[in-house]
């Protein structure tokens, strides 16, 4: 068994899949992943946790967080869109490490995978509810409590919640092509809601008020830049649509590396502008610092205008984050290390209907009936371990693989790579203990289910088995 678990995928079998009339419809585009990338990075992040991490943690510096978790970000992208052009399969990081690193690898960051997109659309599905309970307070209807809350937090369940859930997974069984076309108006609403933003708080910002720049030192800055993580995930999820995607070798590079562009430059300009509007100890306790900044200097429509578009924007950040988790389990059950059920695939929607229907039971388990609070963070642990086993897959690929043909290369390798695993090793050890504990334990979950199931199970073994 040692030198089994070792086993790499080989490349030649996945690109098999992928030829046209097999597997997934591919419809989608360049502009379409590049929507869908800007889909899952840009909402609860930017939208509520600047605030948080503004007056706990970096201050006005809170631009600094912003550019020191993008640059980690970009080198990991720039991995991603080496690996996924290469190898333009469901599963994202999880095929990269099968057939980089080897079965155990794979399987053990397709776990951590499942657990960082489950909790993340968990916890933003959360996130919603709090939101549209809010609105709808405003407009005079008041829910009972005991309908709108998880146990843990006064309530019974959370309804809002778990109808968001059903009504994207509904969703998502008509379709990529469906799914893809209302993310692609939530985007325009959300572009269109930040660009507002930064167009009406330009005028406000008041340079007293990024003094002191630095109030809680670098450790605050870096602390900062760990949460703040949190609004780059979703660029990643670009690459779980790869055999959805007409022309994958041009267009995955391109949609990976252009979201987390263009969303980077606009998280670097939204962070100054709000710390610039508004004391960053003002955001003490506040879910919604974007609309308060704006309310705060007067312009209350915009700050409605703001919540309705973090309302769309946190909606498209649900549609792609459950969307990846479906093609994931729809790629480790493919590869026989989750039941066979998870890759049936809908003769009329080409949607991995099994697999939509389990994403949808477990996110709304935890959604329903569980606070979530802190275990957000865990998502954050569960994408940067991702990111460290993909930017190695490119190096270890690079020597065991040369023959296969990169269509996007990395440039400098192995230093990219490397400064990419810096980088976000760099941020896990920012991350609070008790997030690295639970994420072990996880894992090590994880490791039990493959040594009782996904071992014996696994289309490699299988074969081995018949020859
Ligand atoms: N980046 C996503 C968000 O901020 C997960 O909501």
């Amino acid at each position: 068994m040692k030198s089994d678990v070792f086993r790499k995928m080989p490349v030649e079998k996945l690109l098999s899949h992928n030829q046209e009339g097999k597997g997934l419809k591919k419809v989608l585009g360049a502009f379409e992943l590049t929507m869908l990338g800007i889909g899952a990075i840009i909402g609860t992040g930017i939208f509520v946790l600047t605030g948080v991490a503004a007056a706990d943690y970096a201050g006005p510096a809170l631009i600094l967080s912003f550019i020191i978790s993008g640059i980690a970000c970009a080198f990991a992208a720039l991995c991603y869109a080496e690996l996924s052009a290469m190898i333009p399969i469901s599963g994202s990081a999880y095929t990269f490490g099968y057939v980089g690193l080897g079965e155990i690898w794979g399987w053990l960051i397709g776990w951590d995978l499942i657990l960082e997109y489950c909790v993340a659309v968990a916890a933003v599905s959360i996130g919603w509810s709090g939101y549209i309970v809010n609105i709808l307070n405003i407009l005079g209807i008041h829910l009972p409590k005991a309908l709108i809350a998880a146990p843990g937090s006064g309530g019974i369940i959370n309804l809002p919640a778990i109808l968001i859930l059903a009504l994207i997974a509904g969703l998502l069984l008509l379709g990529a092509k469906e799914s893809a076309k209302l993310n692609n108006i939530l985007v325009a609403v959300k572009i269109a809601v930040v660009l507002l933003f930064i167009i009406l708080g330009f005028k406000h910002v008041e340079p007293a008020n990024w003094h002191p720049f630095m109030p809680y030192g670098w450790s605050g800055v870096f602390s900062g830049a760990a949460i703040v993580f949190f609004a780059y995930i979703g660029f990643d999820a670009v690459a779980t649509a790869a055999e959805e995607v007409k022309n994958p070798q041009k267009d995955l590079p391109k949609g990976i590396i252009g979201s987390l562009l263009i969303c980077t430059v606009l998280y670097i300009v939204v962070s100054a502008i709000l710390t610039g509007m508004v004391p960053y100890l003002d955001f003490k306790d506040n879910a919604a610092p974007v609309a308060y900044a704006l309310s705060k200097v007067g312009i209350q429509w915009g700050s409605a205008l703001v919540s309705v578009g973090a309302v769309c924007g946190i909606t498209s950040v649900l549609l792609v984050m459950m969307y990846g988790s479906t093609r994931l389990f729809y790629a480790l059950s493919r590869d026989g290390l989750l039941p066979k059920v998870f890759s049936q695939v809908s003769q009329k929607s080409g949607a991995p209907t099994k697999s939509i229907a389990l994403v949808f039971i477990a996110t709304a388990l935890v959604a329903g009936f569980f606070p979530i609070g802190k275990v957000a963070e865990l998502t954050n642990m569960g994408t940067l371990a991702a990111f460290v086993i993909v930017s190695l897959s490119v190096i270890v690929l690079r020597k065991s693989r040369p023959d296969l043909q990169r269509p996007f290369k990395v440039p400098f390798v192995p230093v990219v790579p490397i400064l990419a695993v810096v980088f976000c090793l760099f941020l896990i050890l920012q991350l609070p203990t008790f997030t690295k504990m639970a994420f072990l334990v996880w894992i090590s979950i994880g490791f039990i289910v493959y040594v009782f199931y996904g071992y014996k199970h696994s289309s490699l073994n299988e074969e081995k088995i018949k020859s």
